[in-house]
């Protein structure tokens, strides 16, 4: 008898499962019956995703669909850096960035900013300042501009983005080599100031790495010691099918949740490509031109296999397995992008790949590892299938 009911109970799943490959391309249709990845994690986390301009403008109407429907909080993914939204010292575009929250305001969504003071994708002028005081003043000016004109509309903002090297020492940025580590607590500062209701982040790629966790603690320590409010650590999930070890990304949850502080999973991406050089992380200055056209290199550019599909599915059930057992110290999972047609990871570390790394596939249909993922909720002990 319950073998019946169990089989049956499993036929059902699939039948939901298939229709929620489908979802309807008109605007106006009837809701899908399959819930949404953000009202089945609702009370767990939020569940964001990078947008980019085409989103932003409303032009992607796919992306755009699947964006309202799924994801409950939007982080922009390049047009609040620095050299996008203040490309010289006296000039600051808001045209973008005006839009963006404005998109997420109209859709009740979680607006996290992203992000004030990182050395990659800076104002080109930051690179040739040599004294502390005249650097302070841009970046207090920097912060309280951009930061002030969203104040009270902005959950939470990046304020310092990978300021880590990997062996967790400071890392030698244009803000260290002429401030100190004395720009850490400044730019906190700042940023509370310029918005008080914020939350305010520390966030970088690698951070479950033993050494990078011990130096992400320390910097935590040193802003919280310096008087300044930080509220969370987000942890980029630029990951692997078998990197990083899901017992170490443990680990740095507990370590940045005992400081007092929020955790988020904030560019969360699963790259299925060879990766022989032995890179782990996100550094967005690396690339691997001589790569560029090697076949080995990009084997899945005419659809990737079932088994690895299978393999990128259980992979994303196991983290998020992980996320749900502390989901009380996890606050957000933001994925770096909505569909794999525009994840950066086509083109990063090496141009002119495909890449799979996201739950939506070129055509925004939803993957079978957005089934599992919800299916981690609804049904807690499928088997994973194909
Ligand atoms: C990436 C964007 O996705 C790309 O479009 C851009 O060319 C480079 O930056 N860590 C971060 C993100 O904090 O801002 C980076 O985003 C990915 C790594």
């Amino acid at each position: 008898m319950r073998l019946i009911f169990r089989t049956l109970f499993f036929a059902l799943f699939l039948q939901f499962t298939n229709c929620s490959d489908k979802p309807d391309k008109t605007e106006n249709s009837t809701p899908p019956v399959t819930p949404s990845l953000k009202t089945t994690y609702s009370k767990d986390f939020t569940i964001g995703a990078a947008i980019n301009e085409a989103i932003i403008l409303q032009k992607d109407t796919l992306a755009l669909k699947v964006l309202k429907r799924d994801f409950s909080s939007i982080t922009p993914e390049n047009i609040m850096k620095w050299e996008e939204i203040h490309p010289v010292a006296d000039t600051f575009n808001f045209d973008l960035s005006d839009k963006f929250v404005a998109l997420g305001e109209e859709n009740e969504m979680e607006i996290i900013g992203h992000t004030l003071v990182w050395h990659s994708q800076i104002g080109p002028w930051m690179n040739t300042l040599t004294d502390s005081t005249i650097m302070a003043k841009y970046i207090k000016e920097h912060i309280n501009t951009v930061a002030g004109r969203y104040k009270g509309k902005i959950h939470g903002w990046d304020v310092v983005n990978e300021a880590l090297n990997e062996d967790g020492s400071l890392r030698e940025s244009v803000f260290l080599k002429v401030m100190g580590d004395g720009y850490l607590p400044l730019a906190f500062k700042q940023a509370a100031e310029a918005d008080p209701e914020a939350e305010l982040y520390y966030n970088d790629y690698n951070m479950w790495k033993p050494e990078k966790r011990e130096g992400a603690v320390r910097l935590v320590k040193l802003v919280q010691e310096s008087g300044a409010r930080i509220s969370g650590v987000g942890m980029q999930g630029h990951w692997g099918l078998e990197e990083p070890d899901l017992a170490e990304v443990e680990k740095s949850i507990l370590a940045y949740a005992a400081l007092g502080v929020k955790v988020m999973i904030t560019e969360l991406d699963i790259t299925v490509l060879p990766n022989p050089w032995d890179m782990e992380g996100a550094e967005v200055s690396q690339n691997f031109r001589e790569f560029e056209g090697d076949e080995k290199m990009n084997p899945y550019a005419s659809g990737l296999p079932d088994s690895v599909q299978l393999k990128l599915a259980n992979r994303y059930t196991d983290i998020f397995k992980l996320f749900l057992k502390h989901k009380d110290k996890i606050s957000r999972v933001t994925f770096w992008g909505v569909g794999d047609a525009n994840s950066w990871l086509n083109g990063w570390p090496i141009r002119g790949r495909t890449n799979y790394p996201l739950l939506f596939d070129r055509e925004y249909n939803r993957k079978n590892i957005y089934d599992s993922v919800i299916g981690l909720k609804t049904q807690p002990n499928q088997k994973l299938a194909l």
